[in-house]
């Protein structure tokens, strides 16, 4: 499914670039992803699911930094969908990010889309996901980007590297789930299962046989390539007995962070090195679920993994499974995530925008429309809906980026604001009903060129208050500060982390509390925002940012390929 057309391509770009032999050391890859329903049994029952290239979870793709993959993906299913590659900047090529309505229409049953992916600062773990409807609780996988030929790792050289994928499982089809509650207005049905690359795990029905292994040799050390691909839930992860080094989140790399546990929301990565330095046995790996809202139901099933030692010794009769947090330990779970900080070497600087020219504000909520006849499944017959700023967003019939490069008018808003309409409490126990009901809309955020961006997230306590991992596409940005309660713009400025903050894509931002992320606009595009819960993103959890072009060929978004997808 590979091949590697290093020579030809420096060829070719040699001689259209007359001399820009830069573009030599880097390699273009070429795959192929054929999209298809396949039959998986899990948990003691069969149904077809989405996948690429009859594999779940999907093919890892692997990359040096600064290569240019093509993949070739064709749609041989009856249902649309489309291919992001999460937490790749794609330096002015926003064509082929893939969210739909945004940069793309869906690519058809018996479409076909041939997409480019552009790495250029990522190194280290990345993902790719499907980003239409629900279909990425089944098509997805990981995106391991190693560093350049000549360079190295800035740890010790590990022996091994695994990727780990969580995911989760629904028995009922993950397309029916969504229509369900599409309909009805409630919550989503619970997952049945959490999985460890694909595989829920001892604690489950039919399970054991195939539960995922993790073969070890005494005195090595192991690259974990974790990524949480979990659709509606932050997940804790531990390794009985054993201490995790987190050596790099969202293809960045950290200051070595030890922990017995890590806390990854859905759409973050991490790069965790495991030394293999227990005495010889069996020991569990194990996920389950962080859910702070109160009153809403989730999954509370654990999955499992065996790490085992090679070796002749007699095992344990059974693995001891590691501690993980409670299910709503908020301490824990921001404890760790706020303890991440960038490596920021002479090899690997950082760049935190000081000078900011634009402030943001945005509140986060879960929200309720009002239902006929209070005929909805939500609290008092109401639908549940989501914003942010107070605007549920409305997905538009042809995508956000043909309709900005094409002019074409009436597809979107450029208003979105840069505040909430209100200020209040928002972290408060109650709230005049009035506040539940959002707009809906359609309307970007336009940034000039170079803008410094600093972004307040805060969270509110409408309807049920609850952590939000909130992703930006096109770019990674500085998370320099966080907090629980209401953002004090006074006070909380005065201990921001401009010194060694994490770079990431993707950021919890804790419940009822608030995250400030800083980051550069120079990368032009049309680029979605969103929390990459995915019952939060269908409500309406989701914004685009509309980076415009600056002065010089290089400020400039290049021209669509050929073949997008029509609508
Ligand atoms: Cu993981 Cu909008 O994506
Ligand atoms: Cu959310």
């Amino acid at each position: 499914m590979m091949s590697i057309t290093k020579v030809l391509v420096c060829q070719i770009l040699g001689f259209l670039l007359l001399g820009s032999f830069l573009h030599c050391q880097a390699v273009v890859r070429r795959h192929t992803f054929v999209v298809s329903y396949t039959p998986y049994t899990r948990l003691c029952s069969t149904k077809n699911i989405l996948t690429i290239n009859g594999q779940f979870p999907g093919p890892t793709l692997y990359a040096n930094k600064g290569d240019t993959l093509i993949v070739d993906v064709y749609n041989k299913a009856d249902y649309n969908i489309t291919i992001h590659w999460h937490g790749v900047k794609q330096p002015r090529y926003p064509w082929t990010d893939g969210p739909d309505f945004i940069t793309q229409c869906p690519i058809q049953p018996g479409g076909r889309f041939s997409q480019r992916i552009e790495l250029s600062t990522e190194e280290g773990t990345l993902w790719w996901h499907a980003h239409s409807d629900w279909s990425r609780a089944t098509v997805h996988g990981a995106f391991v980007i190693l560093p350049k030929n000549g360079t190295t790792y800035p740890f010790p050289k590990p022996d091994a590297q695994v990727p780990i994928v969580l995911g989760e499982w629904w028995k009922k089809d993950i397309i029916e789930v969504y229509e369900e509650f599409m309909r009805n207005g409630g919550d989503p049905n619970v997952s049945d299962a959490y999985l460890i690359n694909g595989q829920p795990g001892d604690l489950y029905p039919c399970s054991k046989s195939d539960t995922f292994k993790l073969m070890v040799d005494y005195g090595k050390t192991y690259l974990l390539r974790l990524v949480n691909a979990a659709v509606e839930d932050i997940l804790f992860f531990a390794i009985a007995n054993h201490t995790l080094t987190v050596v790099g989140t969202d293809a960045s790399y950290t200051k070595p962070l030890k922990s017995n546990y890590i806390t990854i929301s859905p759409g973050q990565t991490m790069d965790v090195l495991l030394e293999a330095n227990q005495p010889p046995d069996y020991y569990y790996m194990a996920a389950r679920v962080y859910s702070s809202a109160f009153n809403v139901a989730y999954d509370n099933t654990t999955t499992t993994a065996i790490l085992q030692y090679n070796g002749n010794y007699t095992p344990s009769s059974v693995p001891s499974l590691p501690p993980l947090p409670y299910y709503n330990d908020t301490t824990a779970s921001v404890n760790f995530t706020g303890s991440l900080r960038s490596l920021n070497s002479d090899d690997h600087p950082i760049h935190v925008p000081l000078d900011i020219n634009t402030n943001l504000f945005f509140t986060v909520s879960v929200n309720a429309f009002p239902c006929v006849n209070a005929s909805c499944a939500g609290p008092n017959g109401s639908r549940l809906a989501a914003s942010v700023n107070n605007i549920s967003f409305v997905s538009p019939a042809i995508d956000l980026l043909q309709a900005y490069y094409y002019h074409i008018s009436g597809v979107y808003g450029d208003k979105f604001p840069d505040k909430p309409p209100f200020f209040f409490d928002f972290t408060a126990d109650s709230f005049p009903v009035y506040y539940e009901n959002p707009a809906r809309g359609t309307e970007v955020k336009v940034l000039e060129y170079n803008t410094t961006v600093e972004l307040v997230f805060q969270g509110t306590n409408l309807l049920a208050g609850t952590d939000h991992p909130m992703h930006l596409h096109g770019y990674s940005f500085y998370v320099v500060g966080w907090g629980l309660g209401n953002y004090d713009k006074h006070k909380d400025p005065l201990n921001y982390n401009l010194v060694d903050p994490p770079l990431q894509n993707t950021i919890a931002l804790p419940k009822n509390g608030w995250a400030a992320i800083r980051f550069k606009a120079s990368n032009p595009g049309v680029w979605l925002m969103h929390c990459h819960l995915d019952r939060h993103f269908t409500w309406g959890m989701q914004m685009t940012f509309i980076v415009k072009n600056g002065p010089g060929p290089e400020a400039q978004m290049l021209p669509p390929p050929p073949d997008m997808p029509p609508c």
